[in-house]
């Protein structure tokens, strides 16, 4: 959980990806349960249809209805033909995010923000950038340092790729994914050090819920805020599994009451349950009751 546009945290337990040519998926979304839907003009559109998917999803974002769900436009990489197509259709569409496909470099943000720059329409659309290939995550602290930078203020997020970096690095998929594992981490490490929200990677076989569920377990181990997902089998898990657990709140409420006790007022460090707890853990309570807060205010 951080920030969007205009500073309000917000969940992203669930991103659900549409291909921008479906439009019976994408009416749908507006009663599916997710955080965020991502319409999606590049890797599920065919290149015969790119120019019919886009115009139809600027129709079925301008149309709305869908809510309080975050609305993302995935456009295709800066350097393919597309790209100039998609931004201008993202200006007319104005989704609350436009996520860029493959990033490498800090030039491709640039590029997303000079066609979102000077217009008062587009003021509040923020960007997420795909990391996905090999040179990307090579160079993943500077794409995320790039929010520094007055071209690059409005990304807030990074999303990965799960597919496309196995495809570009040859390592085998599948299983408990020991070998992007430090992709992984290193990825979250990233957004941390630039406060910007990450999501984790799809899981293709969406009729396997328990392997879906160990997936997203581990993503939230790893530091994930929430799982870009494919299909509505799998909304249910990853709303539940990147949502505070009933254990964790009460184990929050806990920890903040200690805190508040008057004999604990200017205590830095107290025992609660026979452990350790810092003021540190405090902030975490905190941030966990704000996060249930948020998705509690949804429903
Ligand atoms: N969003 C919204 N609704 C979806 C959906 C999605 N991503 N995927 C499936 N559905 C809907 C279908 O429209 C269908 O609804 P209906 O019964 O009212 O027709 C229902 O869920 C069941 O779908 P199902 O038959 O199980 O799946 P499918 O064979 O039609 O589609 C996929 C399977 C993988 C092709 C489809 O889920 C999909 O396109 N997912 C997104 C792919 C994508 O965007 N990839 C790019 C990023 S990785
Ligand atoms: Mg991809």
């Amino acid at each position: 959980m951080t920030d969007t546009s205009n500073g309000t945290p917000r969940p992203r337990r669930s991103a659900l990806y549409i291909p921008g040519s479906n439009s019976r998926a994408q009416e749908k979304a507006k009663s599916l349960p997710v955080d965020a839907v991502i319409f999606d003009l590049e890797d599920s559109v065919a290149d015969e249809v790119k120019g019919e998917a886009r115009d139809q999803v600027v129709a079925m974002i301008r149309d709305g209805g869908f809510g309080h769900r975050e609305i993302v436009m995935r456009v295709n990489p800066a350097r393919t033909e597309y790209f100039e197509d998609d931004m201008s259709a993202a200006v007319k569409a104005r989704p609350d995010a436009v996520l860029l496909s493959k990033v490498e470099s800090i030039d491709e943000i640039f590029a997303a923000e000079r066609h979102l720059r000077g217009r008062p329409e587009t003021h509040g659309i923020a960007l997420w950038a795909m990391v996905e290939t090999a040179r990307g995550l090579l160079d993943i602290a500077k794409i995320a340092a790039s929010t520094r930078t007055p071209e690059g203020h409005r990304l807030r997020g990074l999303v990965l790729g799960t597919n496309d970096i196995v495809r570009e690095t040859a390592v085998k998929a599948g299983g408990d994914r020991t070998p992007v594992l430090p992709w992984l981490s290193m990825a979250v490490l990233a957004a941390r050090a630039e406060k910007l929200f990450i999501l984790d990677g799809v899981y293709n076989d969406f009729q396997d819920i328990k392997g879906f569920d160990a997936e997203c377990e581990q993503g939230r181990a790893l530091g994930m805020d929430g799982k870009t997902i494919i299909h509505p089998n799998q909304i249910e898990a990853a709303n539940r599994l990147f949502a505070p657990s009933p254990a964790e709140i009460s184990e929050a409420r806990e920890i903040i009451h200690a805190f508040e006790m008057p004999e604990n007022e200017k205590r830095g460090v107290i025992a609660v349950r026979g452990r350790m707890v810092e003021r540190l853990h405090a902030q975490i309570a905190e941030r966990t009751l704000k996060l249930h807060e948020l998705i509690t205010a949804q429903h």
